[in-house]
């Protein structure tokens, strides 16, 4: 069996192993949420330490928490029930008279949900922000950007590489692939390349010219003149009914949890992946003695996945509390404690802010990203959609190669797509603001049919994983109605950062 990833486990991970899924509840509904991705971004963990900080329970280390202490019975659940019938913009038609109500009403919303209260500690530090500069900023260190780091520091340009966790990215949960990590990035540092773990690029400013970046010693701005994101994808969660029950979490995460060795054995785990994820999870479980308790995919499956189900389309997932069974078509229901959605979501927020403009792509579609940029950009490995395989490093070397040669060229816009088929109405399109399917055809149908209107009237993109949960399924909704499927401004910051990791003084150099 493969050797565990010695990172420790966090809280939500913690929580799973003992067979508890359910860790939060929604801000507006109060419904049981589980962590989706257990990577930082999905912001459905949300809990309250038992020092009374807010936190991220998959952020947080499970000896810092308390497993029993999370989702625990919520008296207004009976409330949101009722108030789930009614649209996301109920309250604020009605309840704009008498104005001087306005303000009292307000508070009282406030007051009736149930997201965690702010933590009113800070860290007490203030660090002062500093400045640097490089050629070339690469985003993300796993396989991809280590290739580009080494590639690029040959070719004489000064690289400064950041990964927002330690160097590898997911490669450091492939049974296969870790080996391979090490060497990698010995190169890139033989070649020149500078390589900083646990920095986080937040995001693109002045045309830009200037990154914004966190870590450790507190924030920093780059200026660039060329970028590079590698910085791979997201698990994406498509519209289905029952899209929000905890027990459903994506496939880079359950790489994560099965590499640290937090799922129960007596679990049954159900697949639900593309042709493009499906070996590598698959391969992940057989390397650390997992089996599924079924594999289903819309596409091809591997050959050698027993109680597979290709080409099926996966239209709903039911439970109490927690997923207990999944509809795959009409005519096959399929039972699993926790169901794997190996479905991926290019990342693309950098390469927005960076001119591009957003288009939709694959089925499930997903966002990415088309046309001319603000300074000369290259995506690589999965933040192009690149699956892994055997000549995923040579297809980097080589698209690195190309843009040396042309760095202002354009990368092949992707095709343009969008599923005539409907997802269900009652799918959760926004899990962050409690927003299905059907609110958003509605608000559409009512005229509100431009993304910029439609994230006003539903609360759609607004919430705290900013838009990484749902900007596809909104793209997805505004085709399907014959509207531009385009995105709201993707603005820095990428993630929410306390206010006290960003108040340092400029140090003015
Ligand atoms: S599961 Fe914690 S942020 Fe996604």
């Amino acid at each position: 069996m493969a050797e565990r990833e010695n990172s420790g486990r966090s809280l939500a991970a913690a929580a799973l192993a003992t067979g508890k899924s359910a860790l939060a509840r929604s801000f507006r509904l109060h419904r049981p949420r589980g962590a989706f991705c257990h990577a930082g971004w999905c912001q459905q963990c949300q809990t309250v330490l038992p020092d009374g900080s807010r936190a991220l329970a998959c952020q947080t280390p499970a000896e810092a928490g308390n497993v029993a202490g999370l989702e625990s019975a919520d008296p207004l659940r009976a409330v949101a029930r009722i108030a789930e019938k009614w649209p996301p913009w109920f309250w604020e038609t009605r309840m704009l008279s008498p104005e001087a109500a306005r303000q009292p009403w307000l508070e009282l919303l406030r007051r009736m949900s149930a997201a965690p209260p702010l933590s009113t500690s800070t860290s007490g530090e203030c660090r002062p922000w500093r400045r640097s500069a490089a050629d070339v900023l690469i985003v993300g260190g796993g396989r991809a950007g280590l290739v580009a780091a080494m590639s690029l520091a040959l070719a004489g340009r000064k690289v400064l590489l950041v990964e927002a966790e330690r160097l590898g990215g997911i490669a450091r949960f492939l049974p296969v692939e870790r080996g391979r990590v090490p060497e990698l990035a010995s190169a890139a540092r033989r070649a020149g390349a500078q390589l900083r773990e646990g920095i986080l690029c937040l995001g693109l400013y002045d045309g830009a010219t200037r990154a914004l970046l966190i870590g450790p010693d507190g924030p920093e701005t780059v200026e660039i003149s060329s970028l590079v994101v590698a910085a791979g994808g997201y698990d994406r969660l498509p519209a289905f009914r029952g899209n929000d029950l905890p027990g459903i979490v994506g496939g880079r995460a359950f790489l994560r949890l099965v590499a640290a060795g937090a799922l129960p054995p007596a679990k049954r785990i159900g697949l639900y992946a593309d042709a493009a994820a499906a070996p590598r999870l698959i391969e992940a479980a057989r390397a650390y003695g997992l089996a599924w308790a079924w594999i289903a995919g819309p596409g091809a499956l591997p050959l050698a996945a027993e109680r597979s189900h290709p080409h099926r389309r996966l239209r709903r997932a039911s439970g109490d509390r927690c997923v207990r069974e999944v509809e795959i078509d009409p005519d096959l229901r399929l039972g699993c404690d926790l169901l794997v959605l190996g479905l991926s979501q290019p990342a693309y927020e950098l390469q927005m802010q960076a001119g591009r403009r957003a288009v939709l792509s694959g089925d499930p579609a997903a966002v990415r990203t088309a046309g001319p940029a603000l300074l000369p950009l290259l995506e690589l490995g999965e933040a192009t959609g690149l699956a892994d395989g055997p000549d995923f490093v040579s297809q980097v070397e080589a698209a690195v190669q190309a843009w040396l040669g042309d760095p202002h060229g354009n990368t092949p816009a992707p095709q343009d797509h969008v599923s005539a088929e409907k997802p269900d109405p009652d799918a959760f399109l926004c899990l962050c603001e409690d927003v299905r399917v059907r609110d958003c055809e509605r608000a559409i149908a009512d005229g509100f049919d431009h993304v910029e209107l439609l994230k006003r009237r539903t609360g759609a993109g607004t919430g705290p994983c900013q838009g990484k949960l749902c900007h596809a399924e909104l793209m997805a909704c505004l085709a399907r109605a014959g509207r531009n499927p385009a995105l709201p401004t993707v603005r820095p910051l990428l993630r929410p950062v306390r206010l006290d990791a960003l108040a340092g003084a400029d140090d003015g150099a």
